[in-house]
């Protein structure tokens, strides 16, 4: 039987569900039940009725989907699908920050670790974080670990916003030579790339919204500024339309680490199972709900 088959089978026996993010390899997200951005990731995994939950994506998503479902059983299927942005936050760095200006509201990029968010008011991704820094009552906000985003927030708010910490990037949106950018057809930049990248944008939008655009659109060609695989998402999703990446090697090695082989491992033994402290579980949860509640 084909390995696309034995998945299918496996999942259906063991009433699992794979959610699959938008940077995954093309045959990862053909047999996934469900694909999205961050936001729509976690909604879907708040809202599944399966037992299993398998994440085709990096820690930090799998992580969330585990805080809002304690009662499901998530599974990773790499321990090496990790986000290098997370990596630049610390809940420690939180706490020393929070010291620092206490009038602050915390807002944390949903690409953080669960200890960090534990110390956040609220969390965001790229497809709501204007909104959710409008819906505080702060004016001054505390916004981490991404400082683009963090840049492109503060372009779109009268509040005085401060990346936490300042060095903090992607190392994929921070990859692209805004001369080699082709400029033949609609250019979409995600909002983790600098602003002299947003800059060339016809719209700056998360994965979902990039999707959105184009649904809505009737232009035939687009550019396409943010992880490579995201062109498979969009040319599986729009077979008639063209999608140029804006750069090729523009890719997230820890998305690549899941594959079919390991997903079919992951349901057979299980594995990995994501856990989190239940006392950072517990406090993530709140600044996770919170968000929901807000978008
Ligand atoms: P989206 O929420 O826009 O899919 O972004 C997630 C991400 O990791 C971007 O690098
Ligand atoms: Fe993290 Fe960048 Fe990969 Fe997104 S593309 S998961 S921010 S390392």
């Amino acid at each position: 039987m084909e390995l696309k088959e034995k998945i299918k089978k496996l999942k259906d026996e063991m009433n699992a569900i794979i959610l699959a993010h938008n940077y995954q390899r093309k045959d990862v997200q053909e047999i996934a039940d469900f694909k999205g951005d961050s936001l729509e990731l976690a909604r879907k995994a708040k809202n599944v009725d399966a037992d299993y939950i398998v994440f085709a994506g990096v820690d930090f998503m799998a992580e969330t989907a585990a805080i809002i479902n304690p009662d499901k059983t998530v599974l990773i299927p790499s321990k090496a699908a990790t986000c290098e942005m997370a990596k630049f936050l610390t809940g420690e760095r939180v706490r020393e920050y929070k010291k620092r200006y206490p009038e602050a509201a915390v807002v944390l990029y949903v690409n953080s670790t669960a200890e960090a968010k534990a110390e956040a008011d609220i969390t965001c991704t790229s497809a709501n974080a204007v909104k959710v820094v409008e819906s505080l009552p702060n004016e001054v906000i505390l916004f981490g670990p991404d400082a683009n985003l963090a840049s492109h927030v503060q372009e779109h708010t009268d509040k005085k916003i401060i990346p936490l910490p300042p060095e903090g990037h992607c190392y994929v949106h921070t990859s692209f030579d805004v001369d080699s950018i082709p400029r033949d057809g609609k250019i979409l930049v995600h909002p983790e790339c600098p602003p002299e990248i947003r800059k060339i944008g016809d719209a700056v939008a998360s994965t979902g919204g990039m999707v959105k655009y184009v649904k809505n659109s009737n232009e035939k060609r687009f550019v396409i500024v943010t992880e490579r695989d995201m062109v498979s998402r969009l040319q599986l999703d729009f077979p008639d339309k063209e999608f140029v990446p804006a750069w090729e090697n523009a890719i997230c090695l820890g998305m690549k680490h899941v594959t079919l082989e390991n997903i079919y491992r992951s349901l057979k033994e299980k594995k990995y199972v994501v856990k989190v402290d239940p006392d950072i579980a517990e406090r993530a949860k709140r600044a996770i709900e919170r968000m929901l509640e807000v978008s």
